[in-house]
């Protein structure tokens, strides 16, 4: 196992019998969802996915990768939210936040139509300017907004340069396997299409083919990373938080809200972690933020932020908790060079790791925080690689779910992201939303 939980900065914040309370809590979360009996239960694909993945379709991504990989030097991926996230997350985690800027022999990796900016879809355009272009378009539902901007524009693009039947092989569409928009215009098109399965929502979707093509493409092991998944959801079968590190993270946090901490930072030491924080928060914020409860996930990349936010969570209001995030392993190292002038102090440090200096770093900020009144958890991870990245996503997402139930929410649903859309289609003029448009405007107006 790639990942222990270490709940010793915690200790001066809960009470022994404060864990043995949640315990039936737990063991009632466990058994809802172990029995598929919860809330959202018709939402729960992710949990068996490790193994019980459709096989001939892995094998189709896998070449669909190798042709993609043959056939272009930029493959732009659309997609927003859950058709986004995961896939960017575990690229940036494994290869690197510059990955598109670094040698290799794989294809850069865009990603659009996760935003509504000019800007953007403008600089997208131009990246494509010269270079030999796929495009994964991914929706769920195949009628977001955003991705089906972009995919309008950027199909437009393909065809123009390479002809209907040319832009035929370079689309690749990862959407519902019989409904939407996007299904039937990618059956009449003859496009390639890979499958979100009905059962599995878009936050929960990192290891179907929504990230594991992009994931692919990048040349990662998508067998070591399912297998790391495999390993955690074996591991984390126990409804004893005692011997459940995964459940155990969930009851801690439900304990430290209880208390009024109501906002979680997700700490990480590596800038290769930043886009999978932002995963994670799309993964806590929309299962758990709902009926007006729920723990308001934040991140940070440390020590970037020691002198930015650091200054916050010592000192501001304690309405705070971390997770540290600690990549044991990274699988790079660098010594601090001497300088026999000594000009900037700095040889007491020479000789020693960069690595030395973070663990001191990090080591001190946990020490300082938890006197500053924020519980720290730590989450520590062996290594950098696919198959402890795959058991660190299915221990976030399975104590996410268990999070939800001890909430008492659907953590499988997201019926206020709705609210915004309804507002934006109303006054864009969509067919259908008239007198929601009269009413928007006039407000707007007062
Ligand atoms: O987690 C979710 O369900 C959402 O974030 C969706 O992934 C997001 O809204 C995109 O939806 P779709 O894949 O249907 O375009």
């Amino acid at each position: 196992m790639s990942i222990k939980l270490n709940d010793k900065y915690v200790s001066s914040f809960i009470n022994g019998h404060e864990y043995a309370r949640m315990q039936a809590q737990v063991t009632a979360a466990d058994k809802m969802l172990r029995e598929k009996n919860g809330p959202g239960n018709d939402f729960l694909g992710w949990v068996d996915l490790p193994e019980a993945y459709d096989k001939e379709e892995f094998a189709r991504i896998k070449a669909c990768a190798a042709k993609i990989q043959n056939s272009c030097d930029l493959l732009i991926v659309v997609g927003i939210g859950g058709s986004y996230l995961g896939a960017r997350a575990v690229i940036e985690f494994l290869k690197s936040p510059l990955y598109n800027n670094l040698k290799k022999n794989t294809p850069d990796i865009h990603f659009a139509g996760n935003c509504i900016s000019a800007d953007s879809l403008n600089e997208i355009l131009a990246l494509c300017e010269g270079r030999d272009v796929c495009v994964n378009v991914i929706s769920k539902s195949g009628t977001t907004t955003e991705p089906a901007v972009a995919f309008r524009v950027l199909r437009t693009l393909l065809e123009e340069r390479y002809g209907k039947n040319g832009a035929k092989e370079r689309i690749f569409v990862t959407t519902d396997k019989a409904k939407g928009t996007l299904k039937q215009f990618s059956t009449e098109a003859g496009y390639e299409t890979f499958v979100v399965p009905d059962d599995v929502g878009g936050r929960f979707s990192v290891l179907t083919a929504v990230g594991l093509l992009p994931i692919a493409v990048a040349g990662i092991d998508i067998d070591a990373l399912m297998a790391g998944a495999a390993s955690a959801s074996h591991t984390y079968t126990d409804a004893d938080i005692t011997k459940n590190d995964c459940y155990r993270y969930a009851a801690i946090r439900n304990i430290l809200y209880r208390k009024g901490k109501t906002v979680e930072v997700l700490a990480s030491y590596e800038p290769f972690s930043a886009m999978f924080n932002e995963w994670w928060k799309q993964l806590y914020g929309e299962s758990e933020g709902k009926d007006q409860r729920g723990i308001f996930p934040a991140s940070v990349i440390f020590s970037t932020d020691l002198h930015s936010l650091g200054q916050f969570i010592q000192d501001g209001n304690r309405t705070l908790f971390e997770t540290v995030v600690d990549i044991l392993d990274t699988g790079s190292s660098f010594e601090i060079p001497d300088d026999p002038a000594n000009i900037d102090g700095l040889n007491f440090l020479s000789g020693m790791d960069l690595n030395r200096v973070k663990k001191m770093a990090m080591q001190g900020t946990i020490l300082a925080h938890v006197d500053g009144g924020v519980p720290n958890i730590l989450i520590e991870v062996s290594e950098r690689n696919e198959f402890a990245l795959g058991e660190l996503i299915y221990f976030f997402e399975l104590s996410c779910a268990i999070s939800g139930y001890l909430l008492a929410v659907n953590p499988f649903d997201q019926p206020g992201v709705e609210s915004y859309k309804k507002n934006m289609f109303a006054l864009l003029g969509k067919p259908g939303y008239e007198d929601l448009r009269t009413t928007l405007e006039k407000r707007l107006a007062d």
